[in-house]
């Protein structure tokens, strides 16, 4: 295997992954590719690997034999080096989203089609053992037939605010939250549900990042008003940031640390859609970047009861203003003092799913939480991508179907929002590419 982009998700997820004594035998890294030849050699470094380092993508392709090429590049250019790489004879594990916009898209799905190699997305939350058992409990029949769905993702002050700090900020770059990240919510209810997004209405706002009147500098190293931001970017927070962007940033320009108020941030941070599902179900979705805890609800209901989901990964000491000290505590919920976090609800060691019969009753069932990498579920994908002949009974494997109708439904939101009108997915692209 290669890497096509190496910054913290090529080092932290694919590195650790193909590095992991586990891996032995089932794969190997035989080079890498990133334009930044400064942020290659500490990938390199960090990954604690001796392969080839490109910075001309074809040059991998023909020096190295390998077999599949990790996309792990700027979302916008995910699809350059998915075609490249299946035309090149090769199969692609790509990060989401699989693109950002409908005419990439069309080309990836006609490339996949013609080179007859196979591109996987790595759909990381499908693993998380919350949501496989939500897949469960759905695919059990309990619920009777699901008619509606309500849906709300919250980012915090934390890790929101840290896609209003680089490249995700523009819609350009990202396709905004509606794709780079409401891709994951979007695939999830798919998935669980078992049905194909048709037509989605929209609206979204810039309500508390970019532009808001607030002084401010253009990145935090030099901006005079770090002792009193909340947003101040903490380059201790880890030890990563130093070398893989700002001794990189000579390269190419790279900041890590943009300010989250910048004039040319452009993406929504209030966002709220409605949508229809093929099999008749109606989802009304909500993603905000600015609160004060991170993680999910869910609930579905149906001709059989009502199924509520409830996710906190994790709860943003709030009453503290400084940046480094909100991450640092956010980052270690048990070690931190109840007041720190002044929040009815003490993180507990459980999740559980509360299922509500039609005519009363509650039944609970309650699994161990997982604190790290996305509620548990990269270590579990790591390991089936190192494994893809194991038996995949709930289905978490995700290929370019999937992938497409996750981000068409952010992208019909996108176009819901310029026109003011509902958007069917049908309009963005031709859906017989998908059949
Ligand atoms: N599944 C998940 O939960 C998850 C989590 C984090 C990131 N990701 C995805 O991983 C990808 C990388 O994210 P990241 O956080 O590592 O970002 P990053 O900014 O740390 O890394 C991006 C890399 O792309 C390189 N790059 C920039 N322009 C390029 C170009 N034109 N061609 C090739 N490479 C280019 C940069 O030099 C950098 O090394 C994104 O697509 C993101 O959506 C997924």
């Amino acid at each position: 295997m290669v890497i096509a982009g190496t910054g913290y998700r090529a080092v932290t997820l694919f590195g650790r992954m193909l590095t992991d004594p586990r891996a032995r035998g089932l794969a190997q890294l035989v080079g890498l590719y990133d334009p930044n030849p400064l942020r290659l050699q500490v990938a390199a470094s960090a990954m604690k690997v001796q392969v080839p380092q490109y910075t001309d993508f074809a040059e991998m392709l023909q020096k190295t034999r390998c077999g599949t090429v990790i996309v792990t590049t700027v979302d916008r250019t995910h699809d350059a080096y998915i075609i490249a790489a299946l035309e090149a004879g090769k199969d692609v594990i790509t990060e989401k989203p699989l693109t950002t916009d409908p005419e990439k898209l069309s080309r990836i799905l006609q490339a996949e089609r013609l080179s007859g190699h196979q591109v996987t997305v790595t759909f990381n939350y499908r693993y998380a053992p919350y949501a496989t058992a939500v897949r469960e409990f759905l695919a059990s029949g309990r619920l009777g037939t699901v008619t509606s769905v309500n849906f709300e993702w919250y980012l915090d002050t934390v890790h929101g605010a840290d896609y209003f700090r680089r490249w995700h900020r523009q819609v350009q770059n990202s396709g905004s939250l509606w794709v780079h990240k409401a891709t994951h919510h979007f695939d999830l209810v798919n998935w669980w549900l078992q049905q194909d997004p048709v037509e989605v209405y929209a609206r979204g706002a810039r309500r508390f990042y970019g532009e808001q009147g607030r002084p401010h500098g253009e990145r935090c190293s030099t901006c005079a008003f770090t002792k009193s931001c909340e947003f101040a970017f903490d380059w201790q927070g880890d030890p990563l940031f130093e070398s893989l962007y700002r001794q990189a940033e000579a390269a190419d320009g790279y900041w890590r640390d943009g300010c989250v108020f910048a004039g040319d941030v452009d993406i929504w941070d209030t966002m709220t859609a409605s949508v229809r599902y093929s099999g008749g179900v109606f989802m009304n979705y909500a993603l905000h970047a600015y609160m004060p805890f991170e993680g999910y609800r869910i609930a579905f209901n149906g001709t059989g009861g009502r199924l509520e989901c409830s996710v906190i990964e994790a709860v943003t000491p709030h009453t503290i203003p400084e940046f480094t000290r909100r991450q640092a505590l956010r980052c270690s919920p048990d070690t931190a003092s109840a007041q720190d976090f002044r929040f009815p609800l003490r993180v507990s060691d459980q999740e559980t799913l509360y299922f509500f019969p039609v005519f009363g009753g509650v039944e609970a069932v309650a699994m161990p939480r997982t604190l790290v990498d996305h509620g548990g579920g990269d270590e579990r994908m790591a390991l089936d991508l190192l494994a893809p002949d194991a038996i995949d009974r709930w289905g978490h494997r995700a290929g370019t179907r999937a992938g497409a109708y996750s981000i068409l439904t952010g992208i019909a939101a996108r176009e819901s929002i310029a026109q003011n009108r509902a958007v069917a997915l049908g309009e963005l692209v031709d859906l017989a590419l998908l059949q």
